[in-house]
Order: structure tokens, then sequence, then C-alpha cells
């Protein structure tokens, strides 16, 4: 349960993350790569905000290096954690997810969103962000002082499924606070009334993943990249909440 002044510290946080989202929007049209947007990312966090870019060598485990950028930008088929690269460049129509993550006076923000480069894709492509964003409001919208945790889920899985797409399962929502992925973890799919109790003052980030085939996936060998397992398209949208 966060203090006031904690809560404060996040509500900033959170906001500098989400004005990275909107500062690169321009900047994403075809034929610039994910590495420039990173790049571009990494100064504004630094230079701009005087804010910490957290992904920027988190998460080195035994047999995985830390994650060497600012940003995950995860294209297409690529559900979560793709690393920017310079090797290929976006073109319109691809779907890209951006996921930011700053810390600010101890504190982080973790948002994301997909964008459309060049504004126009596929009818297939643009209902699986547009139902990606709805999953994740409509879990927002159960979160209240006693509510539960696996209200969100069920609430995410049962609107997914309805528009015959899936939820993946390996990956979550978490608590967040001073400390970057913290407890409970945030399925984004599950049974109403079940799990944690949520309390005012609580933080943490829903942030479904959904696919346009199956929910299962694969882990590329970079130990990082997450792409769906049968290669078609994946969406995410997340926000870091407060429970009041
Ligand atoms: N921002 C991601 C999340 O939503 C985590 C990225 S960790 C990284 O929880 F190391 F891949 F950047
Ligand atoms: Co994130
Ligand atoms: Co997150």
């Amino acid at each position: 349960i966060k203090t006031a002044d904690e809560i404060a510290k996040m509500r900033i946080a959170g906001r500098l993350a989400a004005e990275v989202l909107d500062m690169i929007k321009p900047h994403i049209k075809a034929g610039v790569t994910t590495l420039e947007l990173d790049s571009i990312c990494h100064d504004y966090i630094v230079n701009k905000q005087d804010a910490i870019p957290a992904c920027l060598g988190y998460g080195a485990a035994p047999g995985r290096p830390a994650f060497q950028h600012v940003i995950c930008t995860s294209v297409n088929h690529v559900v979560c954690h793709g690393i920017p690269t310079d090797t290929k460049k976006l073109k319109n129509g691809d779907i890209l997810n951006i996921d930011v993550t700053v810390i600010k006076d101890g504190y982080h923000g973790d948002t994301n969103m997909m964008y459309v480069v060049g504004g126009e894709t596929s009818i297939l492509a643009n209902r699986l962000c547009n139902v990606a964003q709805e999953a994740m409001y409509r879990g927002m919208a159960t979160v209240k002082d006693g509510s539960y945790l696996g209200d969100i889920g069920h609430a995410i899985q049962q609107y997914v499924e309805s528009e015959r797409f899936s939820v993946v399962r390996e990956y979550c929502g978490h608590g967040i606070g001073n400390v970057f992925h913290d407890e409970p973890q945030v399925l984004h799919y599950g049974q109403k009334g079940t799990g944690m109790r949520l309390e005012a003052g609580m933080t943490f980030t829903i942030e479904p993943m959904v696919n346009a085939g199956v929910w299962q996936t694969k882990l590329l060998g970079d130990k990082w990249t997450v792409v769906t397992k049968d290669h078609k398209l994946s969406a995410q949208f997340e926000h870091t909440l407060l429970v009041t």
C-alpha cells in the first residue's frame, strides 16, 4: 500500500512514461528503424525528463543478458520484449508496440501502446489492436477497493475470447512502485472473485497481450524477444494503475 508521498511520485513517473509515448509518435513512419526510435527515447528520457530508463541494463539472469535498450519495440507477430534493431526498417501497415518504463525519484511508470505505421493496416490487424486496448480498459473497469485480482483477468479473457482472439498466458501485469516488477502477478485470464483482494493504495499494471491465433508463445534465441507460436499477429496495451 503506497503512502500519499509515494502516490505523488508514481503519478509523476506515470505521466513521464506516457509523455514518451506521445513524443515518439511523429517519428514512427516507414523507413525508420526501431533502433532510431530507441535512441530518440533515450535522449528524451535522460536529457529532457531527467529520468532513468528502467529497461536499460535490466533483467540479467543466468543464461540471459541484461536488456540493452530503453524501449521494447514489438512488431507484428512479436508479442513483447522486442529488441530495437537497425537491421529492419518499419514499413507501412506494420503494427508496432512501444513499451516504456521510466524511473523518476525512485518510482516506476510503465506503459505501452500500439502504433500503426503509416496509419493504415489490414482490417484484422486494426481489429486486433482495438480489441487489445478495449481488453485493457475492461480489466481496468473492474478495479476498485474490495474487488479481486481475478476480476481483471476474467473481464479481459471473456471479452478477448468473445472476439475470437486469444490471451497470452506466460506474461502478465505486475505490482510496481520503487520495484519494477513487484508482487502480485496480474494475470489477464481467470475467474471472478479469486486471488488477492484489492485495496486503495495498491499500484500495479494491466497489460494484456492479445493474439490473432493461438495464445502460445516462443522465446527467441536472444532470450528476450517473445513471438507468437503460430507467427500470427499480437497486440498489447499497458497502463500503470492506482487503486482508489
Ligand atoms: N515494460 C515491460 C513490462 O511491461 C518490461 C520490459 S523489461 C525489458 O513489464 F527488460 F524487456 F525491458
Ligand atoms: Co511495460
Ligand atoms: Co509492465
